[in-house]
Parts: structure tokens; C-alpha cells; sequence
């Protein structure tokens, strides 16, 4: 079928679902609802047979939904109707939640029922949920819809709430009084819950010291307490420990209300540090934490007890775990400092396989966009951070005395998609989405992916994957060897399968055998280009891009880091993701051919 993806942006479920279609052999193209006449655009040109909106905020013109079979993936269950479904299921401590694709109609989320799927509910941020078990849940009941719309005798089920199956309920924008805070009153577990709701938008508004704030992030705390509720009783690695009735609870991002958004053209003049983007807490705060105290925590800490930590180690039968989970993926200087020295201790634990776990949501997404955005001097920490992440790769990939493995359960994109290629072997997650590219970002690119891509996957792949920004599903991945396995999609099956594939590894009678060749081949690769070599050529290009320069494309990285990180939609669907404006072109081109002659 032709499949039209009508979208607010192309986020994660957005390219899930294309890469799923994809694979099914549907011809697919994408326009963002930037507006109405962008949708009717699309419609009119790629004449579609089916349209599936997998994240809108928008509504359909009417012109449109009425002439087409149009599907809305709803995050709610059966009968939930409104824009903050997934916040109230984690306010309300749902035990059971759901996705529903539902035909479009005039009111929203009250079309026909094509199909729902629920899942059970975990102690998790919004995000952390729409990624991993809303995703899973909307990719069953979207392909599930596509089957019954190709059987042609599917008769929809109507929204009826006196059936009983239909639990749900139209509810409210959920406002910033309903996410309140009372810091005398709320436990610790109420407080998560809370933030837990509101991550990654909108975050829940607070006031510090007297200023209004967007609190992201939160982690338990078990044994820091202060008698202040509300009060800042500790930091550790941007993050800042309040305390609560009954214990305290790291909250390790911020976004200031009132902050400035300094235009892209001015963003050199002004001296106000005032941004309006989610940050780091300490980095937000600044001096006013000049006298809270550091709480450290061990670079390989390997405890139990919750408290707010971004890498940690395991160790058992011979394999170490090494995880490391950066909020969003996003790699900081000082982040990417820190994982390099826990890397280098894991090394010298007496083990024979070391894995690289990442985190719960994405394994890396490359260096620190808004870390970098609100730097005095962007171009010299793009450099810092560039320079910090590819000394962890480096490290990585001049590994001689252990087997390495990236595990890869949550996303990847730029860096991070390439950083996972320094592991000897590569295994992922069913549905894991790879971005193995950086165009969008105007960048060249580094993390020695012009050493680890074309190894794995050949130069002329290398090119394709890295010139045309398009993400990749683990099928194709493995097909095309930027991957060596694929793993289960449920939570508890995938760590069983690292565990026994590594355990097996470490305890393989080749293994000796293995790591030599494994020496050999990077001395024997090493002799023909050295690792600085690529190291350098690449970081090369990336000065110029740092110094604003274009390489190789139309993109200004600052620009488009400025964009991404402001969250600026963009003025058109990009030309890689419609299809039908690529149609557009080579129709037009071949009417005028005639004119040429
Ligand atoms: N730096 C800072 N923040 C980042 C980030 C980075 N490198 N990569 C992702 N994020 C943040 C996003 O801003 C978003 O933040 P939010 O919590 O405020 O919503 C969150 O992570 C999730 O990202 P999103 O883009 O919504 O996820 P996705 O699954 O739709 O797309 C990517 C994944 C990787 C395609 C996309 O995040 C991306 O392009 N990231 C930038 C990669 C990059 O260019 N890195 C620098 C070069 S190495």
C-alpha cells in the first residue's frame, strides 16, 4: 500500500513506524503537520491508500479525514480521549495502559476503534514509557490495523462507552496546578510520580529560591535526609538532592520559566546565561550552590540502593556490565570524562568479556547539544566534547585484554550510533531505531566512524548511511552487518540473552584463540592507517564545521544545533522523509525536459 505518515515531528514512534512499514514492503512517505496545507499537500501528491498519524498534536483538516482512511495512534486505552493521556495514567497509578488506532473524525480520539493493545505499567518517566512500551504496544496495534484495512471486510469498532472493554475516558489537558509539588505534604514516591509525569514536556514548575522552574529527572534518594523539605541538601554531577518528609529525591535537570530565548543571530552579543532550555541542574543554578556540598559516588558503583547515579558496573562469571545511562544519550565533556575512567577500572577487573549496557533509554546520542548550546564559546566545547567522547571510543577500540560487547536496548543516534561499531561485537534489541548519521546536525562527523562503519558495513553502505539521514531497523542493520545479533524486545528476555551470550563468550575454549585474533587484526589494521590518522582527518572537518563553516553539506551546525536544541519546528518536511515532493521534483523535472530542447 501507498502509506502516507502524517506526523508532528519524526520522533522515535514516527520512525519506528516507518522502518516497520518499510520493511513490510509499503511505500512510504512522510509529511510533518507543520500546517493544513502542508498535510493537503501531501495528500494530494502521494495519493495515498492509507494515512497513519503516529504522533500528532494537530488536527487533520477535515478534507482530508473524510476522504481518506486515516488512522490516529492514540496513547491511551480504549476510550481515553485528550492531549495528556500517558500523564494522567502515571498520575492516576494505572497498573494497565494502552495505545488505540482509532479512524480520524471531527472530534478528537472519537473515531471508530481499529485496533488497541494494552501493556502493563512500570515505575518510569513519561518518556521512558512512550519509548519502550507505548512504542511497542502502537507498532503491534499499527501493523495489526494495516492487516485488517488489507483484508477489506474489517468492520471498526465504535467508541462505545457502555461496553465494558471500554475503560478509558476523555480527559483534560493536564495543567501545572494538577503537578504541583507540596513539598510539606508529598512523599518521596508522590514526588517522582509527579516528575516522573512530566518528563520530557512539560516538566513540573517549581520555585527555588524564590524563581519559577521546570523540574526533569528524578531519582530516589536512600540515605541523604534534611529537615527542610524542598531544600538543596547536595549535588553530584549537575544534579541537586532536595530534601522531602520523608527522605530527599535528585532531580538532575532544570528549564528556567522565564528564561531568555536569545535569537540564533544574536546569540553571540548577549551575555544573558538565562537560557530557556532543560539543562543540568547545577549548570542552571549556577553560584547558588556554591556552598552544597558534593555527594560523590563511586565511578564503579556497583550498589543497590537507589540514589542518583549515571554509571554503574556489575560483575558475574567473568563479564563485566558496564552501564551508563546520560539522560537522553547526550554526552557531555565532563560525562564522557567520567566514562572513560570507569571504563579503564572495569578494564582492570580480572574478567574476560566487558559489555557496554548504555542506558534504559538510548545507549549514546553523541556529545552534548544542550550542554554545548549554553556554553560561553560553543565552538571550543563542541571541540572539548568531540575530543572527550573520542578518547572513550578510542579506549574502546584498543582494547587488548578482554572481549567487548555493545549492548544496545535503548536508541542511538550520531556519536552514539557510531560509538557502539568500537565493541568487537554489536548486539541489540529487536526494536531498536540506529541513527547512524549526522547531517542533520551539519556535521562530518567523528568517534572514528571512518575507521568502524566501513569495517563493518563496507564503504559504499558507509556512504549511503551517513549521506541519506534516514534511521535504521535492526533487520537491515544485521542484513548489512552494522550489527552481529538481534536480541528480545522484553525487558527481563534481553538481559537474560546478553547475560548467557556473554557468560557463553567468556567461557568459549577459543577464547584465547579470539582475543589474538582480535590483536592481531587491529595491529595488522593499525599498520596500514593508524587510528590517529582517521582521528585526525576527521576531527579536520569537524574544525570547520565548528567554525561555522559548511562541510560536504547545506547545514550551519550552529544553526542547527541552536534549532534542535529551542526545539524549532521546521519551515518544511525534509526532502529525505517526503517521498512525494521527491515524486513532485521528477514529475516537474520531466515535464520541463521538453522545454529544454
Ligand atoms: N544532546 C542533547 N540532547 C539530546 C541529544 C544530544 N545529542 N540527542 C537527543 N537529545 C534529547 C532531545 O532534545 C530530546 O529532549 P527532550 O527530553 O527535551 O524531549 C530527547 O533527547 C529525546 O530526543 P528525540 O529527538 O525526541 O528522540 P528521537 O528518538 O525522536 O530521535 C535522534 C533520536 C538521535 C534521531 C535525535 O535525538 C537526534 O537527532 N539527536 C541529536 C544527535 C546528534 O546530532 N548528536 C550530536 C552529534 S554526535
Amino acid at each position: 500500500m501507498r502509506i502516507l505518515l502524517i506526523s508532528s515531528s519524526y520522533n522515535g514512534l514516527c520512525q519506528r513506524a516507518h522502518v516497520e512499514l518499510e520493511a513490510l514492503g509499503h511505500d512510504i512517505s512522510i509529511t510533518l503537520a507543520l500546517s493544513p496545507d502542508d498535510v493537503r499537500k501531501g495528500v494530494t501528491l502521494f495519493q495515498p491508500d492509507l494515512i497513519i498519524c503516529p504522533f500528532l498534536k494537530e488536527k487533520i483538516p477535515e478534507d482530508v479525514w473524510s476522504k481518506h482512511h486515516c488512522f490516529i495512534i492514540h496513547p491511551g486505552i480504549k476510550g481515553d480521549r485528550g492531549p495528556s493521556s500517558l500523564d494522567w495514567a502515571i498520575m492516576n497509578d494505572e497498573q494497565e495502559w494502552g495505545v488505540t488506532v482509532l479512524q480520524a473524525v471531527e472530534d478528537m480520539d472519537a473515531g471508530e476503534i481499529w485496533a488497541s493493545e494494552t501493556f502493563p505499567m512500570r515505575q518510569a518517566s513519561k518518556a521512558g514509557i512512550y519509548r519502550r512500551e507505548l512504542t511497542q504496544a502502537a507498532i503491534r496495534a499499527m501493523l495489526l490495523a494495516v492487516k485488517r484495512v488489507e483484508s477489506g471486510s474489517h468492520r471498526p469498532e465504535p467508541l462505545d462507552y457502555t461496553n465494558p472493554d471500554v475503560r478509558g475516558e476523555l480527559r483534560p489537558l493536564m495543567k501545572q496546578e494538577e503537578r504541583r509539588i507540596d513539598w510539606e505534604r508529598d512523599h518521596v514516591a508522590t514526588i517522582i510520580k509527579k516528575i516522573n509525569a512530566a518528563d520530557s514536556a512539560p516538566g513540573v514548575l517549581d520555585q527555588i529560591d524564590g524563581q519559577d522552574y521546570y523540574l526533569f529527572g528524578a531519582h530516589e534518594e536512600s540515605l541523604l535526609q534534611g529537615w527542610q523539605p524542598g531544600a538543596i541538601i547536595a549535588q553530584r554531577h549537575g544534579a541537586i538532592c532536595r530534601a522531602a518528609i520523608d527522605g530527599a529525591v535528585w532531580i538532575s535537570h532544570l528549564k528556567r520559566k522565564h528564561g531568555i530565548k536569545i535569537p540564533f543571530y544574536k546569540r553571540f552579543l548577549s551575555h544573558d546565561r538565562h537560557f530557556d532550555f532543560k539543562l543540568p541542574a547545577a549548570k542552571v543554578l549556577g553560584s547558588m550552590l556554591n556552598d552544597t556540598p558534593e555527594s560523590p559516588i563511586d565511578p564503579l558503583f556497583s550498589g543497590t540502593e537507589p540514589t542518583f547515579k549515571e554509571i554503574w558496573y556489575e560483575e558475574k562469571n567473568q563479564v563485566g556490565y558496564l552501564h551508563f545511562d546520560f539522560h537522553n544519550g547526550a554526552m557531555s565533556t565532563s560525562q564522557c570524562r567520567r566514562l572513560l575512567e570507569s571504563y579503564r577500572l572495569a578494564l582492570a577487573r580480572p574478567t574476560q568479556v566487558l559489555v557496554l549496557m548504555g542506558g534504559r533509554d538510548f545507549w549514546s546520542n553523541g556529545i552534548h547539544l544542550n550542554v554545548i548550546e549554553a556554553a560561553e564559546n560553543p565552538a571550543n566545547e563542541s571541540w572539548r566534547n568531540i575530543n572527550a567522547i573520542d578518547d572513550f571510543v578510542l579506549e574502546v577500540l584498543t582494547t587488548e585484554n578482554k572481549l567487548t560487547v555493545s549492548a544496545v536496548w535503548g536508541g542511538c543516534g550520531a556519536g552514539g550510533a557510531m560509538a557502539i561499531l568500537a565493541a568487537d561485537k554489536v548486539w541489540a534489541r529487536e526494536g531498536v531505531i540506529f541513527n547512524p548519521h549526522y547531517k542533520t546536525m551539519g556535521l562530518y562527523g567523528s568517534e572514528y566512524w571512518t575507521y568502524s562503519l566501513p569495517k563493518r558495513v563496507g564503504p559504499v553502505k558507509a556512504l549511503e548511511l551517513t549521506e541519506t539521514p534516514l534511521p535504521i531497523g535492526t533487520k537491515k542493520a544485521k542484513a548489512i552487518g552494522y550489527i552481529d545479533e538481534i536480541l528480545s524486545d522484553h525487558y527481563e528476555e534481553y538481559l537474560q540473552q546478553v547475560r548467557c551470550k556473554a557468560e557463553a563468550l567468556a567461557a568459549d575454549p577459543q577464547y584465547p584463540r579470539l582475543l589474538e585474533e582480535k590483536r592481531n587484526l587491529r595491529h595488522k589494521d593499525e599498520r596500514v592507517k593508524p587510528l590517529a590518522a582517521y582521528r585526525a582527518a576527521e576531527l579536520q572537518k569537524m574544525k570547520i564545521n565548528f567554525s561555522g563553516k559548511f562541510y560536504g553539506g547545506e547545514v550551519n551546525y550552529h544553526e542547527a544545533r541552536y534549532n534542535f536544541v529551542h526545539k524549532v519546528r521546521p519551515k518544511e518536511t525534509a526532502a529525505y522523509l517526503a517521498k512525494h515532493m521527491r515524486l513532485d521534483a521528477v514529475k516537474l523535472s520531466e515535464l520541463r525536459q521538453p522545454l529544454a530542447y
